[in-house]
């Protein structure tokens, strides 16, 4: 087990679109420095976990634990004042700001007390040559790395990252994974859902695998590929 303390808690965590349950009992824990992925079929509820957690819905059974404190409810922007932020799917940036000013705004809505080096922290993900381009500009990918940034700048001691590697190509790929054990290595904690097993295995510490909204395995990638429920949902998931 992990000789740190939990940062993050989440129990039996329930979340309803209507009548459906997107979320159906998910219970996990990460600790600061680890990083544990988060992988599933499309749909099991990987995002709508990151979405709960991160404040954009408020769960509608089970519990968030962060700090020893409960945190179900609690506002996205007041979350990562307290040093929890996350990345998305589908970035938006402000698309006629530039770089460094998209960056900028996310800063404002920091941890309180951290003030971040914003070009320190532009040629840490290789957007420094970009950061007066109009976000507009930037391709898919450079926008993800924008995400990112933009998470960054609110110095979180929790990030939760939705399918960053999309769209990478290989040279970038491991260089985003050198970046995220950088940054578990620093003390923060990261929960990276990603479809990408090679990227996985090169970043996490562990996984958590889901199915139709709750978790039914944890332990390393190396012992999910051999479990036989494992293998029968991502083939069953490949074939449906
Ligand atoms: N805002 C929403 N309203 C209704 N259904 C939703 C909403 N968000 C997600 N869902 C549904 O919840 C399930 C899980 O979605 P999601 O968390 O995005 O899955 P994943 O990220 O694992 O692909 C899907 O069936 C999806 O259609
Ligand atoms: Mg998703």
């Amino acid at each position: 087990m992990s000789p740190e303390p939990p940062l993050l808690v989440v129990e039996d965590l329930v979340k309803r679109f209507g009548g459906f349950r997107a979320l159906d009992g998910v219970s996990f824990h990460l600790a600061p420095g680890e990083v544990l992925g988060l992988v599933g079929p499309n749909g099991s509820g990987k995002t709508t976990c990151i979405n709960v957690i991160s404040g954009l819905y408020p769960p509608d059974g089970g519990r968030v634990s962060y700090l020893g404190h409960s945190i179900g409810g609690v506002a996205s922007h007041v979350l990562a004042r307290r040093g929890i932020n996350r990345t998305f799917q589908s970035p938006k940036p402000f698309l006629s700001l530039t770089v460094r000013e998209n960056v900028l705004v996310a800063a404002t809505y920091g941890n309180a007390g951290v003030a971040p080096d914003l070009d320190a922290l532009l040629a840490s993900v290789e957007l420094d040559t970009l950061a007066d381009r109009p976000a507009g500009e930037l391709n898919s990918a450079q926008q993800k790395t924008l995400d990112l940034a933009r998470a960054l700048a609110t110095s979180p001691r929790v990030l939760l990252v939705d399918e960053l590697a999309a769209g990478l190509n290989p040279a970038e790929l491991g260089r985003m994974a050198d970046r995220l054990r950088a940054l578990a290595a620093g003390g923060m904690a990261l929960l990276v859902v990603e479809h990408l097993m090679g990227f996985i295995d090169r970043v996490t510490d562990r996984v958590v695998v889901m199915n139709a909204g709750h978790e039914f395995f944890e332990g390393t990638l190396a012992a999910a590929i051999k479990d036989p429920e494992v293998i029968r949902v991502f083939l069953g998931g490949a074939h449906g």
